[in-house]
């Protein structure tokens, strides 16, 4: 797809299919995470494929939305705090980094067919306990991913003149 329909088409899913996904297709979605720019190309960040087949009570526990569960399966990025770039004034970037690369999977998921939505109002603790997650390592994100089963609604954005200024902060 051509890069600004892709950006166009993109939108948050929250109705999806149960419709198998393909190994390859996930591959190729993982695969663009990889090529993820990082800071310092640290790459601080482990991604946990979760079917959600049988899984469908604990996840919810994570994130309660239905539809959380609906796709075959759900990606979360883990952010490992100390392998990530640490600017001077002590700024760590992994959150950062992590941003980046779920980008890059959602856009490459868009590219394919699938849906997906950003989760950040999940409940970290509970994550962390189910996911196995160790000390030092955060879960910063979540994505069902999955054929969507709704119909996109309109893009509501701020203008450009409101989101951009010239030369200096005004
Ligand atoms: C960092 C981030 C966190 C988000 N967390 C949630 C979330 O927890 N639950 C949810 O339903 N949507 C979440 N969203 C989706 C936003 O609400 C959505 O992207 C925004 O309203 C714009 O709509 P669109 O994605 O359809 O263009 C999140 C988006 C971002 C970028």
């Amino acid at each position: 797809m051509e890069f600004e329909d892709l950006i166009a088409k993109r939108y948050s899913v929250r109705a999806y299919s149960n419709r198998p996904i393909e190994d390859y297709k996930l591959n190729r979605i993982l695969n663009a995470a990889r090529l993820a720019p990082s800071a310092a190309n640290k790459q601080p960040y482990k991604i946990i494929v979760i079917h959600t087949e049988g899984r469908k009570d604990d996840l919810k526990r994570i994130y309660s939305a239905e539809w959380f569960v609906q796709a075959p399966i759900v990606l979360a990025i883990c952010g490992i705090m100390s392998e990530a770039w640490v600017r001077k004034d002590g700024k760590n970037h992994v959150d950062v980094d992590c941003a980046i690369a779920m980008d890059h999977i959602i856009l490459a998921a868009t590219n394919l067919g699938f849906g997906t939505c950003w989760i950040c109002a999940f409940d970290p603790q509970e994550a962390k306990r189910i996911l196995g997650i160790p000390m030092g390592v955060e879960p910063v994100a979540f994505t069902p991913l999955g054929y969507p089963s709704d119909t996109p609604v309109e893009k509501k954005r701020k203008s450009i003149d409101m989101i951009v200024c010239y030369e200096k902060w005004q």
